[in-house]
Parts: C-alpha cells; sequence; structure tokens
C-alpha cells in the first residue's frame, strides 16, 4: 500500500552554520515525501553518535546548510513510493548513514532510501533501536566482514560499553569468538552479561599482559580499535600471529606504530573504516536485525533526550561516560 503524508510542517532539529552543540536549533520545517526508492519513516528514536559532532563542527562537510544531523533512526514507515517493493506503511524499521549526503535523523520524519534500512521484528523496541545503527553496522563490518572472525577465535574489543563496543561484544559472541573487552571497572558486570568472556579495566598497567593471558592462543586474533593513538602499539603487541586488526576512530590523528617490528613479525593485518563506505547498508542492517530477533543483539539505551535537549545529547556524547547509546526522541 502506498499512502501519501499529507505535505504539512514537522519539528526537526537544524544548524544553519558550523560551530559548537549551541548551534543546534529546533525548526520548523517540510516534511519529507517519499521519492524514488525512498521511504519516509515516522522516527521513534535517533541515535546520537560522535561522528553527528563532526558534521556540525565542520570537520566532516555536510552536503548542504542548514543540516538536519542524525545517522541513525529507527520507528515506523508512514509513505512509501510505488518503486519500494521491500517494506511496506506501517512496518516497523532501523535505518543510518544518513545525515551526510542528505538529511538526518533528528526529526520527526526522515525520508530514506531503501538500500538503506532495514525491518525490524514486530516486538524490536524501536527507541532502542533507533542507536543500533551506526555502532551495530560498524562493529559488523570490523569484526565480520573486514576481519573475517571465526568462532573460537580470541576478540579484543576495546572500550566494550561504548556505542560501538557494546555492539561489537555482542556480536562477536554471537559469531562465537572467546571475547575479551575492556572498559571502566563500573561497567564490567554488564558488558560480561552483553557476552564478554573476560572484562578487563583499560586503565590497569599490566594491560598487555591481561589481554595476552586472557586470549585462547598466544595473543588475540582479531581487535577492534577505535583510539588508534593509544592503542595502535599495544595492538601489536598483543596480537596472535596472522591478527587482523580493524581501525575504526582515534583521538589524535596522527597515528603510527612507535616501532613497527612486532607488526611485521606477526604478519599483522589492519583495515582502517569508515562505516560510510558500506558497499549497501541495508545487507549488514538486515543481519543486525536478524540477531536481534533471536535476541543475541541489543542496544542498550543509556539516555534518551527530546528534540530541545539535541545540544545537550550531542554534549554528553562526547564528554560523558554511559553504556551503550544516547538516542532522541522527538
Ligand atoms: N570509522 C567508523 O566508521 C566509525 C563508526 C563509529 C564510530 N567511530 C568512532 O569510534 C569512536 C567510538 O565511537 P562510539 O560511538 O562507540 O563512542 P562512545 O559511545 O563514546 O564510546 C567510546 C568508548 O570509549 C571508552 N574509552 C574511554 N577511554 C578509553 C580508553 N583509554 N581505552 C579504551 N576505551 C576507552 C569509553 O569508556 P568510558 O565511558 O569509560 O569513558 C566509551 O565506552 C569514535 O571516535 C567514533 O568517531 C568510527
Amino acid at each position: 500500500m502506498v499512502l501519501r503524508v499529507d505535505s504539512f510542517l514537522m519539528r526537526a532539529v537544524r544548524f544553519h552554520e558550523h560551530g559548537g552543540p549551541d548551534v543546534l536549533q529546533v525548526d520548523d520545517v517540510e516534511r519529507p515525501e517519499a521519492t524514488g526508492h525512498s521511504v519516509v519513516i515516522e522516527v521513534a528514536g535517533a541515535g546520537v553518535n560522535p561522528v553527528d559532532t563532526y558534521f556540525r563542527e565542520g570537520s566532516y562537510e555536510p552536503f548542504t546548510l542548514p543540516m538536519i544531523p542524525g545517522v541513525d533512526v529507527a520507528g515506523t514507515v508512514a509513505e512509501t513510493s510505488e518503486y519500494v517493493d521491500s517494506v511496506e506503511v506501517g512496518d516497523p524499521v532501523v535505518a543510518t548513514g544518513l545525515g551526510n549526503d542528505r538529511y538526518g535523523g533528528y526529526a520527526e520524519y526522515v525520508a530514506v532510501p531503501e538500500s538503506r534500512l532495514a525491518v525490524l521484528p514486530e516486538s524490536a523496541d524501536l527507541v532502542a533501536a533507533g542507536g543500533m545503527g551506526v555502532a551495530g553496522v560498524t562493529a559488523w563490518r570490523a569484526l565480520i566482514d573486514h576481519a573475517g572472525l571465526e568462532p573460537g577465535e580470541s576478540c579484543l574489543i576495546h572500550g566494550g560499553s561504548g556505542g560501538v563496543g557494546h555492539a561489537a561484544v555482542q556480536i562477536a559472541a554471537a559469531a562465537g569468538a572467546h571475547v575479551v573487552a575492556t572498559a571502566a571497572s563500573e561497567y564490567h558486570d554488564r558488558v560480561a552479561a552483553l557476552g564478554a568472556d573476560v572484562v578487563l579495566d583499560y586503565d590497569r598497567d599490566d594491560l598487555a599482559d591481561a589481554v595476552v593471558g586472557a586470549a585462547v592462543g598466544d595473543g588475540v586474533d582479531v581487535i577492534l580499535d577505535h583510539r588508534l593513538d593509544d592503542y595502535l602499539q599495544f595492538d601489536a603487541e598483543v596480537a596472535a600471529t596472522g591478527a587482523r586488526l580493524v581501525g575504526i576512530g582515534e583521538n589524535d590523528p596522527s597515528v603510527g606504530f612507535s616501532q613497527s617490528s612486532a607488526a611485521r613479525g606477526k604478519d599483522l593485518q589492519a583495515t582502517f573504516m569508515s562505516m560510510f563506505n558500506t558497499p549497501r547498508l541495508a545487507d549488514p542492517l538486515s543481519r543486525l536485525t536478524t540477531l536481534v530477533g533471536a535476541g543475541d543483539l541489543e542496544t542498550s539505551v543509556a539516555r534518551t533526550y527530546d528534540l530541545e535537549d539535541a545540544a545537550e545529547a550531542q554534549r554528553a556524547v562526547m564528554e560523558d561516560s554511559f553504556l551503550g547509546k544516547i538516542v532522541l526522541i522527538p
């Protein structure tokens, strides 16, 4: 069934210029329409990600100003076009890859190409699913597509309480890996409950020995690193021979080995990735929704905010400590 949403206004967060969180404001704007291979989603939850702040600041250039930020959403299909055959009005869906080359999800409605969404199980929590896209797809692409993680391999997840980290722990556990995660001590029990076999404090002085000791073999086979400036050399030291490292982020972009022989001596394979390069986001998203349906993947919502509090949500995602995701509820 194709249902047209009448053209009225909706509330959306926008930034009209680059700057700090205070450039975010709520505006009344035209609701989007479903054209081509796109659908319109009534947003139940819009995940807040570090990358949203990079677009706002201008270190990543959005396609236009004023811009509606937000890479992730989940909600209900409100309108489809005649060219769309993968979803119907009323379907619960999750989408990602927005807020970059098109308007994002910090809004009551958002238009999404069907190549960037997947249908959720009816039982899914739509607010939580709003925080799943970037975290889940990044973790899936890193561990499964790039590293080729196999059952029984030892997998190190740095920052297992983070947005990406807590999804990665669950995906690695679902893949049958032996999961070693780091986290602040207050989160150890919850990261273990997500599926980590061993959780280690990232601040401990003997972390490298502890990681190697926790691995099944003589080091870890797969490493997911979101702080390459802190851990690239460390990764080479705790890696097993033939290990695969996937780097997704850093605080300081001048990343390098202090000495490269450990990496060379172990044939360490390194991949540095961006989720935005995913050929078809619907593919990993549909794998993630299968895990959601099987009870193997749950996005943990640390906090929710109203659209009016988007600035506070973006400040919190960069500065505060929390387990899981921050989600805006329009
Ligand atoms: N390349 C890509 O496609 C891609 C995709 C998604 C994200 N990223 C990047 O990946 C990074 C993480 O994203 P996110 O959304 O997961 O952020 P997040 O939710 O803020 O998580 C960051 C995690 O890092 C932990 N952490 C802090 N200090 C640490 C340390 N010294 N060692 C290990 N972990 C530490 C934090 O724990 P505490 O709470 O204890 O501080 C927190 O759990 C960001 O830089 C982001 O831009 C890249």
